[in-house]
């Protein structure tokens, strides 16, 4: 196992290298106090950033707000091949990724981590696990960062999930082919709730999901288009109105598509 990690890629002013070792603890270990970092244990990190690379979250990376560490699960591949799965114990179709070398990437993940869960959440995205929701995204923003295990093939043999007591989220009631779409989803949702990643912290407050709401119909110009107007009331100038409007139908919205989150609400 070599720890020399590849050449780094260009992504702007931003350096980002898949290594077996985060780049962070390599060359910046002072930042790990600073900026927000999500390590991402992947078989494929250049899927990374992704969509994450672009827009507000990308901005706020290339600004360092917040730092990813891809960390290639190959580098601790066992033997020539660096073989990283083997056949499912019992038998059965696919393969299943080994302990022992997910155990050495998440060695290199914890380096450096505080070991309270609350600080750094340790998670590995899966079908079976907890479905991710604002909330969890709202605690993650808060830690100092996250560790993220993507699965690949049928999985992660079960031992090292016990092990490192992870917790498995899931992003639906669907199976994905590998978590790097799921991950780059939950961080999507996470990076932008920390401080400074979004130019206006009122529209996070008012966004769906954030009291329990989805939010209420948004319009722009023109005034009128293909015969429908902009609702009168938002053009009243008159802010009570329109704030109470927008609640109004914030309520109708939610109580007529998603009943649970109303009864939730009511309750
Ligand atoms: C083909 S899936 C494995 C599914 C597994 N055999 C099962 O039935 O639960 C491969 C990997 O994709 C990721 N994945 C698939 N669906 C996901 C979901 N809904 N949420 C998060 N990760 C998912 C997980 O990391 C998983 O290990």
């Amino acid at each position: 196992m070599s720890d020399t990690p590849d050449k780094p890629k260009s992504h702007g002013r931003l350096q980002i290298a898949a290594s077996v070792k985060p780049r962070v603890l390599m060359e910046e270990p002072m930042l790990l106090k600073g900026a927000w970092v999500a390590r991402i244990i992947t078989l494929f990190p250049d899927a990374f950033p992704g969509t994450l690379g672009l827009s507000l979250t990308g901005k706020a990376l290339e600004m360092g707000r917040w730092r990813l560490e891809p960390i290639d699960l190959r580098g601790f591949g066992i033997g020539k091949h660096r073989n990283v799965d083997d056949t499912p114990a019992g038998g059965g179709a696919g393969m299943v990724l080994r302990a022992d070398v997910v155990d050495a990437a998440l060695r290199v993940a914890a380096d450096g981590c505080p070991r309270d869960r609350a600080r750094w959440p340790v998670v590995y995205l899966s079908p079976r696990g907890r479905p991710f929701d604002q909330a969890t995204a709202r605690k993650w923003a808060a830690a100092d960062g996250i560790t993220l295990l993507c699965g690949r093939f049928e999985g992660v043999d079960q031992r090292v999930l016990d092990h490192w007591e992870i917790e498995e989220v899931s992003l639906g009631d669907f199976v994905l082919t590998g978590g790097e779409i799921a991950a780059q989803a939950m961080l999507d949702a996470t990076v932008r709730l920390i401080p400074g990643v979004l130019g206006n912290a009122e529209s996070i407050e008012e966004e769906s999901h954030s009291n329990g709401l989805l939010e209420h119909p948004q319009y722009t110009r023109p005034q009128e288009w293909e015969g429908r107007e902009i609702p009168a009331v938002l053009t009243s100038g008159d802010h009570g109105k329109i704030a109470r409007w927008r609640r109004e139908e914030a309520e109708k919205l939610t109580a007529a598509r998603r009943p649970d989150l109303w009864a939730k609400r009511q309750g």
